[in-house]
């Protein structure tokens, strides 16, 4: 069975497609050990809790800087024999130390058709707008491998969304959210399943 930790920092709809997904048994060889976020008011603890999940909150104030709180948090994840981490709406970029640590064992989901749409700033409702700005008819979203770069790792799933001439960034983040739900449960369902295998910038699906 795959150990899977979610790290969050909002809302965590994400989050809560993979508890559904594990509870109806679309996700059968996998379990969320651990929901991890870096913002205390994150609505996505109240939903681990609710489903019974255990939550770890890390206050970055009490820690010296962002080495000193990853390196507490990769402890932890050790600690805990975590296979699998799941950045989902996670708004903090983690240090390559960490990145070290869990080499091919980091998810994340982006609001976004990757290579398109990424990188620093490009987060939450940001994303919308410049798809919207740059005038393209279809966006989508992304899970891919986290490697050292930002929203640069290897692409597991996408799923394309049309931009319609009446979208705004809010509407287009619905309608892209419910793909997400999708996507991001079919990812993790592949990697459970041992089905994923990274070959230089490609993921191939076996
Ligand atoms: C999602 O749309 C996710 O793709 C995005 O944040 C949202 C979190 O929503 N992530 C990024 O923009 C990362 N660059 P959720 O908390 O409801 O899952």
């Amino acid at each position: 069975m795959t150990k899977i930790a979610v790290f969050i920092s909002g809302g965590g709809t994400n989050l809560q497609a993979l508890i559904d997904a594990i509870n109806n048994e679309y996700i059968k060889e996998g379990y969320i050990e651990i929901v991890f976020s870096n913002k205390k008011e994150a609505y996505g603890l109240e939903r681990a809790i609710k489903s019974g999940i255990k939550t770890m909150f890390l206050d970055p104030k009490e820690f010296s800087g962002r080495q000193e709180y990853d390196e507490y948090l990769a402890g932890k994840m050790n600690s805990m024999n975590i296979d699998l981490i799941c950045l989902a709406g996670y708004m903090q970029i983690l240090t390559e130390k960490f990145l070290d640590k869990f080499h091919g064992k980091i998810m994340n989901i982006h609001p976004a058709l990757l290579p398109s749409f990424g990188g620093p700033g490009m987060y939450g409702l940001n994303v919308h707008k410049a798809v919207i700005e740059a005038g393209v008819k279809i966006t989508g979203c992304t899970v891919h491998f986290v490697d050292k770069g930002v929203d640069t790792g290897p692409i597991i799933i996408q799923k394309c969304v049309s931009v319609d001439d009446n979208d705004t960034p809010e509407t287009l983040q619905q309608k892209v959210l419910k793909y997400e739900h999708q996507a991001y449960p079919e990812a993790v369902k592949l990697f459970t399943e041992g089905r994923l295998k990274i070959v230089g910038k490609r993921v191939v699906i076996s």
